[in-house]
């Protein structure tokens, strides 16, 4: 199968990109087309041009054929894009870790993994899942869009690839791209706030690292997809954001607090509630942030709910936040061992603090080889 010039249809003679398994493009064949595809009679002038002064977007394209993969190189390199192209799935794997594409172009059918499978792989993988990826399927290939989507690709290309489309799917990928990832640094912004927070307390550090990565596995464990499993991770690093506005003597003191200290430390949950609000992405962290001091008999704050008002993530984030104190050393107590922690959380949740259901499964899912914190 070849990617050829064909004379398409209308007035354009390069409006279609046609697969053809006899002839085979030239040099001067694909100059040619560029040259007419850029010209001032075009209606997608240096598209990549306009979209994106600041540096780049780059584009890694998928497809075991060499002239196929060359001639989307060319069209869109021609364009300002910065095009990569690769021929296999392992190829693209290792690309993908050395330089993350902004936007991936996937053939479904190549020899060993199919496009299908490193489309699933990559969106799999929390690393690689926000990069866009268009698949390029049959004409008629209906079963390969289902299974396409399936895969969780992003949009598809269909033989013969009419440029036209070609640059207006990549154009508002790569837009789409662009915000996912200023989203993504608005999260990373909160997030090291997060830290920043903790890092003024010598005695907790390393806890949101912990308490991120502990709450993502709690999550699995239970088999909470993807979104909540996200979302534990993020509270982790973010619960206590609003100790922000909580000065350094009432930080540091711990838990032997005045009631006038209280009334400032209670706030803490709402306060990193309203800074995160503007963002949607966190729709259900914000739940965590506002309820991880609820008590199930109704004595936490900031809202005094009971057993079956507090939402399910922040009850979670509790059990791994709770077991994470007490195994560590504060200037108010020493460390416990996990057989002690195990004894004094069960003890706390038939008392009505925590949920004995979940500090039974926390337990449970600690008990694996190797869990023990
Ligand atoms: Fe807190």
């Amino acid at each position: 199968m070849r990617l050829v010039a064909s004379p398409g249809t209308g007035d354009d003679p390069c409006r279609l990109i046609t697969i053809s398994s006899t002839a085979v493009p030239t040099n001067s064949s694909l100059r040619q087309r560029q040259t007419t595809l850029s010209s001032g009679g075009s209606s997608y002038p240096d598209v990549g041009d306009l979209l994106f002064s600041r540096r780049k977007p780059s584009i890694l394209v998928v497809d075991d054929n060499v002239m196929n993969a060359e001639l989307l190189r060319e069209l869109l390199g021609g364009h300002g894009y910065r095009v990569t192209a690769v021929h296999h799935a392992l190829e693209a794997e290792a690309e993908v870790r050395r330089d993350p594409p902004d936007l991936i172009l996937l053939d479904v059918v190549m020899p060993g993994k199919s496009g299908y499978e490193l489309c699933h792989e990559l969106k799999a993988d929390p690393a690689t899942r926000l990069i866009p990826i268009v698949m390029i399927t049959g004409l008629s290939d209906r079963q390969d869009r289902l299974t396409g989507i399936e895969a969780g690709a992003d949009d598809f290309l269909t033989k013969p690839i009419s440029p036209e489309e070609l640059f207006a799917r990549v154009r508002s990928l790569l837009k789409l791209k662009e915000f996912t990832d200023e989203l993504e640094t608005a999260e990373s912004v909160l997030c090291t706030l997060g830290l920043s927070v903790e890092s003024r307390d010598p005695y907790t550090e390393g806890h949101c690292e912990r308490l991120a990565k502990q709450a993502a596995e709690m999550g699995r464990h239970l088999g909470l997809d993807e979104e909540c499993t996200v979302a534990l991770r993020r509270g982790g690093y973010l619960h206590d954001l609003g100790k922000i506005a909580v000065p350094d003597e009432i930080l540091k003191k711990g838990s032997n607090l005045t009631p006038a200290e209280w009334v400032i430390m209670k706030q803490h949950p709402v306060t990193g509630e309203t800074i995160c609000r503007p963002l949607k992405s966190l729709r259900l962290v914000l739940p965590i942030i506002r309820h991880h001091h609820e008590h199930s008999d109704g004595s936490g704050y900031p809202d005094g709910l009971r057993q079956g008002e507090i939402p399910l993530l922040p009850r979670i984030l509790q059990v791994v936040d709770v077991y994470d104190a007490l195994r560590t050393t504060r200037p108010y107590k020493p460390a416990l061992s996990h057989e002690q922690a195990a004894v004094t959380m069960q003890q706390e949740a038939s008392m009505g603090l925590w949920d004995a259901e979940l500090v039974g499964e926390f337990f449970h899912m600690l008990e694996k080889p190797g869990q023990v914190a």
